[in-house]
């Protein structure tokens, strides 16, 4: 048994298909402004290694937008939540230049000290919303070597490139290595 701390079912749902004895404990935690996904998870295993006994997993994720200087990046959160995939569109009405990579930066507690474990996709940015699997920016996502969104993929088929996969699997070969 290994602890995911998350709000989101639909990260927990992805991640219990890498590692099937994942549990959720559902619980907010501070996420701090900084310059870094990096940052972020420091800051917030800190914080939950003070307040929780024994060992979890936390996870941040961003889309960083090349021909926006990588934005959303740290902000992707706030910016979903506000302009939302019709914003984002919206902003890259007239460029042609749409790759992005969405990045995953899993942070580990484990036996009191911090671990991260990083997973990284290329792709572009689709020219609407397709699809109505995922989460998020998942409709408006098309991963490299591709033609589908993410939100036309099944959970498995995601999986398999996605950014929360590969930093998942790091974090599988660990646990199989050092965990329980
Ligand atoms: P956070 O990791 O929960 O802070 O996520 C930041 C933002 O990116 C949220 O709006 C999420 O919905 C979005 N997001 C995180 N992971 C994914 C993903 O795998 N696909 C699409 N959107 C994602």
């Amino acid at each position: 048994m290994f602890r995911i701390i998350t709000h989101n079912k639909n990260k927990y749902e992805e991640m219990r298909k890498i590692i099937p004895e994942l549990e959720m404990l559902d619980m907010k935690y501070p996420e701090i402004q900084a310059d870094t996904i990096e940052e972020v998870i420091d800051f917030a295993l800190d914080y939950l290694g003070d307040k929780i006994e024994g060992d979890f997993i936390i996870d941040d994720s961003g889309l960083f937008i090349h021909a926006l200087n990588d934005f959303p990046g740290v902000y992707s959160a706030y910016v979903f939540k506000t302009i939302g995939n019709e914003g984002i569109l919206r902003l890259m009405e007239n460029e042609d230049r749409r790759e992005a990579t969405f990045k995953t930066v899993i942070g580990m507690r484990f036996a009191g000290k911090n671990f991260k474990f990083v997973g990284l996709c290329h792709g572009e940015i689709a020219r609407e919303m397709r699809g109505k699997n995922g989460f998020g920016y998942d409709p408006i996502f098309i991963p490299e070597g591709y033609e589908r969104t993410f939100a036309e993929m099944t959970t498995e088929e995601k999986n398999r490139i996605s950014h929360r996969g590969k930093a998942l699997r790091k974090v599988a070969a660990f646990l199989k290595r050092f965990g329980p």
